[in-house]
């Protein structure tokens, strides 16, 4: 959680900056901050409580700050509660209250992350002398670093590395120390960080949509290194202090992307890109008519020999792998496991030898997804990521990635991503079944030739988005909703009540149709709002009973099925249509609906739909 950027270069810092953070505040928005030097005066800190709009009115947008070289954050609070104090950047002056101790400050900084022993590292600091106005980790690194620069040598370099030495956590670290105007220095661990390069100008991010506007080639900085910024020009050290040389990368996303496109929300765009999403993402992958693994560097012996598969993810990413688990034992007959991340990592796993492990993750920064790919690549297992973000932790420390191309995703609630996702997952499933001989190359060839129709089969179900909106108007006031079905169609309930609750904070819960009557169902009142999902002809007139059984209760009932299943309406209230194709995929066009009523409800209560309350874009804290 929490952006950070940075800006040395010929122009203002400021605009800049304030535009970088502008792409970052899906990461927090609990408060944000700007440290400017110009050339050799000490640099001004200007911090506000509450969204990025707040310090933008009070610095004029940036033009009532001069200098060319600066930093920036937006919060999202982890130690400490959002206020102007808390908010970054901190020096390392001893200044009360309010943090503007920058004049006597030799260090000023920003951090995203978590420093896990600070109150230690506190102690000893104030042993030393040093106090503090917040009650942030941040503040104790920032004066961490000034002690070792005062203590050692006055190297930015050493303090910065002695630093990464005495602290535990994660961090991506933005400095500025007053003797050294002009630079910027950085460090990281386990925190996401790129480094971005144009004529004359260096930029530092927590992501890509940040400073795409300006430049495409980027540096990305690994775990425990550190990295000087001057106009045009970057300098990486380990942490012994040798330089390392680094390879520039080109990042293939347009900079339209990352804006609205004329969308009221980030959301809606990324609802519509979702062809798009599964397009691009299919082309990947698909070569002359076949799934081309090779690419991801799986061969076929590799996949005759697993015996075991392990998703492993958080939230939406999670509940991709319940569909994959879905599609993948029922044609690869490969056994399968979904675990959430989270939980994966502190349990006492009995994991096979020959099991794959696949991280599924949007950002690729989730601490607790990339602890869990850690933990399997100690046990020996072999580890896949599906992964969005290119170049990042989890992408970078597997042995094999599959990548998403879902382009940049900006609304904190998952969309065109998850869609994504799910391809990789049936492309996965339908390659294994082939190579172990499961599914006939006739069979092999339709499922493939149906994933293409997916992207049109959306933008139909697009087209209807009015008649959602409509229903949903109706139920602007509803308190709980219910979300039933059976196999991929409850892995579908999942992520349509997470869109839900998310972003409109209307109480939802997702059951698994048969289960609804061992307890939950006690929850019906009259007019209660159950989503019924039937997708699945076999399992189709099962879900039909439950959804009775709640109508009985006095339930008011939405039916989500394919064309086809008319009859739905002698039971539903209110019936929403999907294309029919390969049931084994229909959680791609099932999920669309269930998102747009996310959406509307939120819309219709007025919230913000773009960033929901106390949520982050990216978990990169347990
Ligand atoms: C919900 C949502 C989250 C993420 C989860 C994992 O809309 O976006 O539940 O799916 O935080 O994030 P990634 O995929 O980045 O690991």
């Amino acid at each position: 959680m929490c952006g950070i950027v940075g800006f040395v270069g010929k122009r203002q810092a400021a605009p800049i900056l304030l535009d970088g953070l502008s792409k970052l505040e899906y990461r927090g928005y609990d408060s944000a901050g700007l440290a400017i030097r110009n050339g050799d005066e000490p640099a001004e800190v200007v911090k506000s409580k509450g969204r990025l709009k707040v310090l933008s009115e009070k610095t004029d947008n940036g033009n009532a700050l001069i200098g060319n070289c600066g930093i920036g954050h937006t919060r999202w609070a982890t130690h400490g509660e959002p206020s102007r104090t808390n908010a970054h950047p901190h020096v390392s002056g001893n200044c009360t209250g309010t943090g503007s101790g920058e004049v006597e400050s030799e260090v000023v900084g920003v951090h995203n992350g978590i420093i896990e022993n600070f109150k230690e590292l506190k102690e000893k600091l104030m042993k030393h002398g040093y106090l503090f106005y917040s009650q942030t980790d941040t503040e104790v690194v920032i004066k961490l670093v000034d002690y070792y620069y005062k203590k050692y040598t006055h190297s930015p370099q050493e303090a910065i590395a002695k630093t990464m030495v005495r602290v535990r956590g994660s961090y991506a670290l933005c400095l500025m120390f007053k003797s050294h105007p002009g630079e910027i220095w950085v460090a990281r661990k386990d925190s996401p960080m790129i480094i971005g390069i144009s004529d004359g100008e260096t930029y530092v991010a927590s992501d890509v949509p940040a400073i795409l506007k300006y430049t495409r080639n980027v540096y990305y900085i690994g775990n425990l290194e550190m990295a000087k910024l001057t106009p045009g020009e970057v300098t990486f050290y380990n942490l012994d202090g040798d330089v390392i040389e680094k390879e520039l990368t080109e990042i293939k996303w347009d900079a339209e992307s990352a804006e609205k496109g004329g969308y009221e929300h980030f959301m809606m765009k990324e609802i519509h890109e979702q062809p798009k999403a599964i397009t691009d993402t299919l082309n990947s992958l698909i070569k002359d008519e076949k799934i081309d693994i090779d690419s991801i560097g799986l061969s076929n012996d590799e996949v005759r020999n697993i015996s075991q598969i392990y998703i492993v993810a958080c939230g939406s990413a999670y509940h991709t792998g319940v569909v994959t688990q879905y599609v993948m034992e029922d044609i690869a007959k490969i056994p399968v496991r979904v675990e959430l991340a989270s939980e994966f990592r502190y349990r006492k796993l009995l994991l096979d030898k020959n099991g794959l492990v696949i991280i599924v993750s949007q950002s690729g920064e989730t601490a607790d997804s990339l602890a869990a790919l850690r933990l399997a690549k100690d046990k020996g297992i072999k580890t896949l990521a599906i992964v969005n973000v290119v170049g990042s932790s989890i992408a970078r420390e597997a042995d094999n990635v599959l990548y998403t191309l879902a382009g940049p995703e900006i609304a904190v609630a998952t969309t065109k991503a998850y869609s994504a996702q799910l391809i990789a997952g049936y492309l996965l499933a339908i390659q294994f079944a082939y190579i172990k001989n499961e599914i006939a190359e006739e069979y092999y060839k339709n499922l493939i030739k149906e994933l293409y129709t997916l992207p049109q089969k959306i933008e139909k179900v697009l087209e209807d988005k009015e008649r959602i909106q409509w229903f949903v108007a109706k139920q602007a006031n509803a308190q709980d909703v219910f979300y039933i079905g059976r196999g991929i169609d409850y892995a579908v309930c999942l992520e349509g009540s997470l869109k839900m609750k998310e972003i409109s904070y209307v109480h939802s819960e997702a059951y698994a149709a048969g289960e609804l009557k061992h307890g939950t169902i006690s929850l019906i009142e009259d007019g209660t709002l159950v989503i019924g999902v039937l997708t699945q002809s076999e399992l189709y007139e099962k879900t039909v009973s439950n959804m009775v059984e709640c109508k009985s209760r006095g339930a008011y009932l939405m039916g989500l099925t394919s064309y086809g299943h008319y009859e739905i309406e002698d039971t539903a209230d209110f019936t929403v249509y999907i294309p029919k194709t390969d049931e084994h995929f229909t959680a791609s066009l099932a999920v669309i609906p269930l998102q747009l009523m996310g959406y509307y409800l939120s819309v219709s209560r007025g919230l913000d739909v773009d960033k929901p309350r106390n949520l982050a874009k990216s978990v990169t804290v347990e």
